[in-house]
């Protein structure tokens, strides 16, 4: 295992719980330093209880405030704190017919999960240039397979996508690095849990935990990898669903989740 001495900063957004979580912690393990940004609430509170080492720094902080981005960059400044490594994690999502989810949630998981990247990105890339370090933002699977019924998560994560790879063609004559990660299905709340439990063996099979694919994504991170996919299934239903023409794609895959137009009650929450 790489040992980094003195240990590089990796800054989380959203760290304190999920994917956030289990990546802070896999960093923690490979002896990087790691600062988490996260809601001041009870998921924030247990990791810091849990966490006791030296190398580990966090902000309470709701990254949807205005000029959230500016205040990280002044707590990172009064603590003497240089990240090499971004990994812009925070996101949620919702689904349901796209009439049916309130249009603020929208506007919320659009700032949330795009704009948020975007003031973390560029508040911190003079540090980052400084650092020659490297970018590691959350996308999904469903960045390249366009769900009906969950079409603005779907759109957001397609977004972060496409920005990272063409930021990564930009990026590299600053010696930083871009990577993008697209998990499949990861259990990190009850609505997940609902949602596999309604789906059946078929979700089962793509299901993982964070803990599953932090060191995927971690090593893909360090390593430079563009596209990082945890897991052999959704690599391959990324892949075969690329030979699937467009029309017969997105028919699939709106049969596949019709259940949430039978069901309009059911609300899903990430991926
Ligand atoms: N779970 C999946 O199946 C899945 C699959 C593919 C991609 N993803 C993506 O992976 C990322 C993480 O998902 P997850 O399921 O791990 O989410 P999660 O368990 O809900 O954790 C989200 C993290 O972000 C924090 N957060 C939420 N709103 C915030 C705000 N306004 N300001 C600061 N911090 C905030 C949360 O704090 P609190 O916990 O205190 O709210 C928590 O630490 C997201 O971008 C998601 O779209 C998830």
């Amino acid at each position: 295992m790489q040992k980094f001495n003195p240990p590089e900063l990796v800054l989380i957004s959203g760290g304190s719980h999920g994917i956030g979580r289990a990546m802070a912690l896999e960093c923690l393990n490979r002896n990087l330093a790691v600062a988490i940004l996260a809601l001041p609430d009870k998921h924030l509170s247990e990791i810091v209880n849990e966490i006791d080492d030296p190398d580990f720094y966090y902000l309470g902080i709701d990254l949807v405030s205005q000029d959230a981005h500016e205040r990280v960059v002044e707590w990172l400044a009064d603590n003497d704190l240089s990240p090499k490594y971004l990994i812009n994690n925070v996101g949620f999502g919702r689904g349901g017919c796209f009439e049916s989810v309130p249009l603020r949630e929208y506007q919320l998981m659009m700032t949330l999960n795009n704009q948020v990247l975007i003031n973390l990105t560029y508040a911190l890339l003079p540090e980052l240039r400084k650092n020659r370090g490297g970018i590691l933002n959350v996308s999904s699977m469903e960045a390249s397979l366009p769900l009906p019924y969950k079409t603005v998560y779907t759109g957001t994560k397609a977004f972060i996508y496409n920005l990272s790879l063409a930021l990564r063609e930009e990026f590299r004559y600053y010696g930083i690095s871009v990577s993008v990660l697209c998990p499949g299905p990861v259990l990190t709340n009850e609505d997940g849990l609902k949602r596999v439990k309604a789906k059946g063996k078929q979700a089962q099979l793509l299901l993982k935990m964070p803990e599953d694919i932090a060191p995927t994504a971690i090593d893909g991170m360090l390593s430079g990898k563009a596209v990082i996919i945890p897991g052999w299934l959704p690599k391959l239903l990324v892949r075969v669903a690329y030979f699937i023409p467009r029309r017969y794609r997105l028919r699939l895959l709106e049969k596949i989740f019709r259940n949430y137009r039978d069901n309009p009650s059911e609300v899903v929450v990430s991926v």
